[in-house]
């Protein structure tokens, strides 16, 4: 997969996207055979337990990627660059991004509408894949508040001039995060580079969600634009008092898991 596969996408074939932050995630999506992976920033909340999305920096950000591509050298991987890391100047912003891409991503993602558009002309001139994220951009819900994007005719003006300007800028693709669907589905008609939603409904030209939501491990979230493909809160809580159980009765380990002096031709050193 390229970008040039991904603009060959649209309207012809759906992409699929979901977020990972670890090796074996990693390999697990890539045997899946998912489309892209994002290792967003998101990790700040899903990985680290912060509160919002601010508060990772690029240090953690870069072995997150690492571990990802390390599971999924075959898959077409997107660094998020988180805050802080391309506002200050270009010059900052061109060096994280290619710290993103030698720790192994495919492109970086960054947030923002036209006011970003120069910066993402810059990086795409010096050959650096980028990806916008426009709509609720979770970097400034401390200015723009926790809320979909796009009700009022002025937000439906300012997203569709903003997506233009990525395209525009050599973007290769565009996520539009919490988006009212009539709004999501004009800018994608609007762009020739595909959009990714996430809660932008049902016209995009792709979908991407969270590892832990959309496995249903991150337990109490749940906004009306996710659907939980598994109860995965419930079942590792269960594998966990199953095994913390077996310890107390006694049931593990069983002979089956004893290293034995007649174990040694077979597997004993394992
Ligand atoms: O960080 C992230 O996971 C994201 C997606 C929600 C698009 O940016
Ligand atoms: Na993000």
């Amino acid at each position: 997969m390229s970008i040039k596969c991904f603009l060959k996408m649209k309207n012809k074939e759906k992409i699929a996207m979901i977020t990972a932050y670890d090796y074996i995630s990693a390999k697990i999506a890539e045997a899946a055979g998912i489309d892209m992976i994002l290792v967003g920033d998101s990790a700040s909340n899903v990985m680290l337990g912060n509160s919002d999305t601010i508060k990772i920096g690029m240090d953690e950000m870069l072995i997150f990627i690492k571990a990802v591509k390390m599971g999924a050298p075959n898959t077409f991987v997107v660094g998020d660059m988180p805050f802080l890391s391309y506002q200050i100047s270009e010059s900052e912003a061109i060096k994280n991004a290619g710290l993103i891409l030698k720790a192994g991503a495919d492109a970086v993602k960054l947030e923002g509408g036209k006011n970003v558009a120069p910066l993402i002309r810059k990086m795409v001139e010096y050959g650096i894949p980028v990806m916008g994220h426009i709509g609720f951009t979770p970097q400034s819900y401390k200015q723009i508040g926790i809320s979909s994007k796009g009700k009022t005719k002025t937000e439906e003006d300012l997203l569709i001039e903003s997506a233009v300007a990525l395209d525009d800028a050599g973007a290769f693709s565009l996520v539009l995060e919490m988006v009212t669907e009539p709004v999501a589905k004009k800018i994608t008609e609007s762009i020739s580079i595909p959009t990714i939603g996430i809660g932008a409904g049902r016209f995009c030209d792709g979908q991407v969600l969270v590892w832990h939501d959309f496995l249903g491990l991150n337990r109490d979230f749940e906004p009306k634009f996710l659907k939980k493909y598994l109860n995965g809160f419930d079942l590792f809580k269960k594998a966990i008092e199953n095994y913390s159980k077996e310890v107390k009765d006694g049931t593990f380990p069983s002979i089956k898991n004893v290293f034995k002096p007649i174990d040694i031709e077979s597997s004993d050193q394992k």
